[in-house]
C-alpha cells in the first residue's frame, strides 16, 4: 500500500489520539480542514459524536488496555497512516514524597508507554508506504517542570527521549518523529489545579503576555505534517510563547 498523492490529501490518513476534547480535538479539526482523512481516538466514548460532527472517523480505545495495539493496527488495515499524533495524556500534581506508586505507573503508562503501543501498531504501515510523520505531545514540563509535577515531567521527558530514538530508527525509512512541548494551554487538563492568580502569574512568564491557544499547537502539527517539514526530525519543539527557550 502506498500513500495517496500529497496533492490529494483527502485520502492521506491522519490519526490523533486523545482527540475527544482539548488540544487533540483542535488538532483533529485542523487536519480535517486541511483535508486529511482523520481518525479521532480516545478512551472517552464522546469521541464518536465529536468525530461525526467533524465528518471524521473515530475509535474508542483505551491506549493502556491489552488490546490497544491490535485495535490501533486495525485502523491502518486498509490504508497506511501518513500522520500519527500521539496526544493522549493525563496530568497530576502531587508532592514527590506523597506520590502513590500505582498512580506514578499509571501516568507513565498513559503518557509515555501508550506512544510505544501506537507507534508499534501504526509506523509499520508508514514504512511499507515509503514514509510518514509522527508527532508526540510532550510538554514544557519535560524541560522545566515545577514542584508537584515529578510524575508528569518524567513522563514528558520520556516522550522527548522516545522521539529522539524513534527519529533515528525510523529516519532511514522516510518517517520523521518530533515532539511538541506546549506551555500552558487552558484546556480541561489541570483545570482543578488553577486559580485566577496562577493563570495571571503563568501569563506573565511569556514575553508575549498570553497563554497558548489550542490553535497555536494545531498550526505546528499542520506544518510538521506538510511537505515543507520533511527535513525536521528528532526535535522537541517549544510552543511556550517564549517561557522556555532551551
Ligand atoms: N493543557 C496544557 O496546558 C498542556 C501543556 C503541555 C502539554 N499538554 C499535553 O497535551 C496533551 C493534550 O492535553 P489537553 O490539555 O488537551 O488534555 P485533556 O485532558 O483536555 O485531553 C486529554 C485527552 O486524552 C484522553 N485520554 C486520557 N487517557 C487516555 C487513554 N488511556 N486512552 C485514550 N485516550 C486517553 C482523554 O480522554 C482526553 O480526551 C496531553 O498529552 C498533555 O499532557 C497539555
Amino acid at each position: 500500500m502506498t500513500h495517496a498523492d500529497p496533492d490529494d490529501r483527502v485520502a492521506r490518513r491522519a490519526i490523533v489520539t486523545g482527540a475527544a476534547r482539548g488540544i487533540g480535538l483542535a488538532l483533529a479539526r485542523r487536519l480535517v480542514t486541511e483535508r486529511y482523512d482523520t481518525t479521532l481516538v480516545d478512551v472517552d466514548p464522546a469521541v464518536e459524536s465529536v468525530a461525526s460532527e467533524l465528518g471524521a472517523r473515530s475509535a474508542v480505545i483505551d491506549l493502556t488496555a491489552p488490546d490497544a495495539s491490535q485495535r490501533m493496527r486495525a485502523l491502518v488495515d486498509d490504508a497506511p497512516c501518513w500522520l500519527l499524533v500521539n496526544n493522549a495524556g493525563i496530568f497530576d500534581t502531587t508532592p514527590l514524597l506523597d506520590v502513590c506508586l500505582a498512580d506514578w505507573d499509571r501516568l507513565q503508562t498513559v503518557n509515555t508507554r501508550s506512544m510505544v503501543t501506537t507507534m508499534q501498531a501504526v509506523v509499520p504501515s508508514m514504512i511499507e508506504a515509503g514514509g510518514g510523520r509522527v508527532v508526540n505531545m510532550a510538554s514544557m514540563a519535560a524541560k522545566l517542570g515545577t514542584p508537584g509535577e515529578a510524575a508528569y515531567a518524567v513522563s514528558k521527558a520520556g516522550v522527548v527521549a522516545l522521539g529522539r530514538i524513534a527519529a533515528q530508527e525510523f529516519g532511514p525509512h522516510g518517517v520523521t518523529v518530533n515532539s511538541i512541548c506546549p506551555g500552558y494551554v487552558l484546556t480541561d487538563m489541570g483545570a482543578d489545579t488553577r486559580n485566577d492568580e496562577q493563570v495571571a502569574s503563568w501569563t506573565a512568564m511569556s514575553p508575549l503576555g498570553r497563554l497558548a491557544d489550542v490553535d497555536d499547537i494545531a498550526s505546528l502539527v499542520a506544518y510538521l505534517a506538510s511537505d515543507g517539514a520533511s527535513y525536521i526530525t528528532g526535535q522537541a519543539l517549544n510552543v511556550t510563547g517564549g517561557m522556555c527557550t532551551s
